[in-house]
């Protein structure tokens, strides 16, 4: 395919950003203080090699062409903050998954990517497409050029982190939908009869 026609298909940049974060949020979720240790560091090591190279996109692609618009408050702060995540990725590289802050760690770092996440998917993400909309797939492109450059000398890393973060996946996920079906159970015995059912209503959650 042409440089010029995958930049004309390629979805926009701020669409994989957002496809970016839900991604880690899913591994975030995943994450549970009773999951195994083996899975707990496949998910942790997956969950700081997705924010490094996501943080590494928006830096080289993302926030510079926001910088040419206009000052932003949101967008002086975003560097920061995926400084503070790659302090909080440091720390747990340097922990076991049996280590006692190993989980406050996984849990801090979560904490900092949902608000930082939030303020990209509220603020920078919707004034880049008012004012970049037609640049916006020829971004995406060039973020897929670069993302292929900076994965491709670490997956032997990626496959050995899927590999342990999965080796319980279909465990866990037949355990999580006991738990929800059991919540959702519980849910409609408690609840208000007003407002039974919303918060699993499916025209909310986009399903
Ligand atoms: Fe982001
Ligand atoms: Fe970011």
């Amino acid at each position: 395919m042409t440089t010029s026609l995958m930049s004309r298909v390629s979805p926009t940049i701020t669409n994989m950003i957002r496809m970016d974060h839900t991604h880690v949020v899913a591994a975030f979720h995943q994450y549970q203080v009773d999951t195994p240790p083996r899975v707990k560091k496949g998910l942790a090591d997956n969950i700081c090699l997705a924010l490094e190279v996501h943080a590494q996109l928006e830096e080289e692609i993302f926030y510079p062409a926001l910088r040419e618009l206009a000052p932003d408050e949101t967008l002086d702060k975003a560097k920061p903050e995926h400084n503070e995540m790659r302090t909080l990725i440091a720390r747990l590289r340097a922990l076991q998954p049996q280590d006692p802050g190993f989980d406050q760690t996984v849990f801090d770092l979560m904490r900092v990517v949902l608000h930082h996440v939030a303020d990209e998917e509220t603020q920078l993400l919707p004034k880049a497409e008012r004012l970049l909309g037609d640049q916006l797939s020829e971004m995406g492109a060039r973020m897929t050029r670069r993302r292929l450059q900076l994965v491709g000398p670490r997956s032997g890393e990626i496959a050995g982190s899927m590999a342990r973060s999965m080796s319980s996946g279909t465990l866990l996920a037949a355990a999580g939908a006991l738990a929800a079906a059991g919540g959702l159970l519980l849910a409609r015995k408690t609840q208000n009869p007003a407002t039974r059912g919303q918060w699993f209503n499916p025209k909310r959650w986009g399903h």
